[in-house]
C-alpha cells in the first residue's frame, strides 16, 4: 500500500482551509496552509497522522504549543521538519476544544429569565469557561435614537477581569442582575483542567496567533474558574447526560447549555442526544442552544420565519424556541423573540 496515497487529499484540505472563515481570522495561518499545500515533504509527513488529526487548525496549534516560530512559512516549515516526532506525538493526544467565554454574553439574557437558583450543566464543556456567566462583566452596546449606549453589568462582588462586549439589536431583555447559579457541571470526552498550565496554554493556542485579546481573556477566565472549579465529567454527551443531571441539587432549576458541540457529533449521535435532552425537559429541565444552523436542523427550521439578518450568525434558542441570531463567539445579539 502507498503510504503517501493521501497526499493529494491533504493538499486540497489545506488549500480549502486557506480560504475558510477560520483562516480568514489569521493571515499567518493562511500563509502556512498555502505553504503546506505546495510542500510535498510536509504533506508526506502529515500522512503519518490519522485523518482527523491532519486538520490544519490542530496541526498549526500543536506546532505553536511546542514552540514553532510564528513567522514566515520557510522558517515554520524548517522547525516542523526538525521537530516532527514531537508534533506527531502531541497531535495524537490533542483535539480542537476551543473554549470561548464570550458566548456567555449571548446566554446571559436567557439565564436571567429563568427562575433560580440555577444548576448549570454544559455538554461539550471543554474547560468549563462558559459555566461562569455570572462571574464576568458585560458591556451590552444598544442602539438608541440618540446613538449607541453601553449598558454595563458586573458580578455581584464588582467588576470582573473578563469584560465581554456585545452589540445588541431588537428587543433583547437585557438583564439588570446576575442569575443565581448554585451548581456548575460539565460533560466532555476529554475535559481540560484549568489548574494545569499545559491545558490552559492549549486553550490559548486554539485561538489564532493574531488574537492576543482572546488569549488574554482565556487566561483571565481560567483564573476565575480556578477559584471555584466546576464538576467536570469525562464522557459522551448522550451517555453521561442523565446521570450527571441527577447529581444536580433538587431545589435548583437545571439548565443544560448546548453550545459549540453538536458539530462534533454525527447525525445519529445528534438525534440520540436530542432525545436524551427532551427526556430531561419532560422532567422540568430548561435548555439553551447556540449552534451553527446546519448542525441542528430542527433549530434552523424553527427560524424559518425569522431568517438571519446577515450570514455567519448562529441561532440562539431557549427550550427549542427561537429567540435571537448571534455571532458565534457572542459578539452580537439580534433579538427576534417578543420581549
Ligand atoms: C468547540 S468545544 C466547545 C466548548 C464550549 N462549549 C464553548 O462553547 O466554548 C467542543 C467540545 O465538545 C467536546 N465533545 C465533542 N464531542 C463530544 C461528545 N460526543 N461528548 C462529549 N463531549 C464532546 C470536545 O471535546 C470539545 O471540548
Amino acid at each position: 500500500m502507498n503510504e503517501h496515497a493521501d497526499v493529494p487529499y491533504i493538499e486540497q484540505w489545506y488549500r480549502r482551509f486557506a480560504t475558510s472563515k477560520l483562516a480568514g481570522q489569521s493571515d499567518l495561518y493562511r500563509s502556512w496552509a498555502l505553504g503546506v499545500a505546495d510542500d510535498t515533504e510536509l504533506l508526506r509527513l502529515l500522512c503519518e497522522l490519522p485523518r482527523e488529526k491532519r486538520q490544519p487548525h490542530l496541526v498549526f496549534a500543536v506546532s505553536r504549543l511546542l514552540g514553532a516560530p510564528e513567522g514566515e512559512y520557510r522558517q515554520w516549515q524548517q522547525w516542523m521538519l526538525a521537530h516532527w516526532p514531537r508534533v506527531r506525538a502531541e497531535a495524537l493526544v490533542r483535539t480542537t476544544q476551543t473554549n470561548e467565554p464570550g458566548r456567555c454574553a449571548a446566554i446571559l439574557p436567557l439565564l436571567a429569565q429563568i427562575d433560580g437558583p440555577i444548576a448549570l450543566l454544559e455538554v461539550g464543556t471543554s474547560a468549563g469557561l462558559c459555566l461562569y456567566p455570572d462571574r464576568y462583566s458585560y458591556d451590552y452596546v444598544v442602539d438608541r435614537a440618540a446613538g449607541p449606549v453601553t449598558l454595563r453589568l458586573d458580578p455581584a462582588d464588582g467588576p470582573s477581569e473578563v469584560v465581554l462586549r456585545c452589540e445588541v439589536t431588537g428587543n433583547a431583555p437585557l438583564p439588570t442582575a446576575m442569575p443565581d447559579i448554585v451548581w456548575r457541571a460539565g460533560i466532555d470526552l476529554a475535559p481540560l483542567d484549568v489548574t494545569d498550565p499545559a491545558d490552559v496554554r492549549w486553550l490559548q493556542m486554539l485561538v489564532g496567533p493574531e488574537q492576543q485579546d482572546r488569549r488574554d481573556r482565556i487566561a483571565a477566565a481560567a483564573q476565575i474558574v480556578r477559584q471555584d472549579p466546576p464538576h467536570l465529567v469525562a464522557g459522551d454527551v448522550t451517555a453521561a447526560l442523565a446521570a450527571v443531571a441527577t447529581s444536580a441539587p433538587a431545589d435548583a432549576t437545571l439548565v443544560v447549555l448546548v453550545v459549540g458541540v453538536l458539530v462534533y457529533l454525527g447525525p445519529q449521535q445528534r438525534s440520540a442526544f436530542t432525545e436524551a435532552l427532551a427526556e430531561l425537559a419532560d422532567y422540568g429541565a430548561r435548555w439553551i442552544s447556540l449552534e451553527d444552523a446546519p448542525v441542528f436542523p430542527a433549530m434552523a427550521e424553527a427560524f424559518d420565519e425569522n431568517p438571519a439578518p446577515r450570514p455567519g450568525l448562529f441561532p440562539l434558542t431557549l427550550d427549542g424556541d427561537p429567540v435571537a441570531w448571534c455571532s458565534p463567539h457572542g459578539q452580537s445579539i439580534a433579538w427576534i423573540a417578543e420581549p
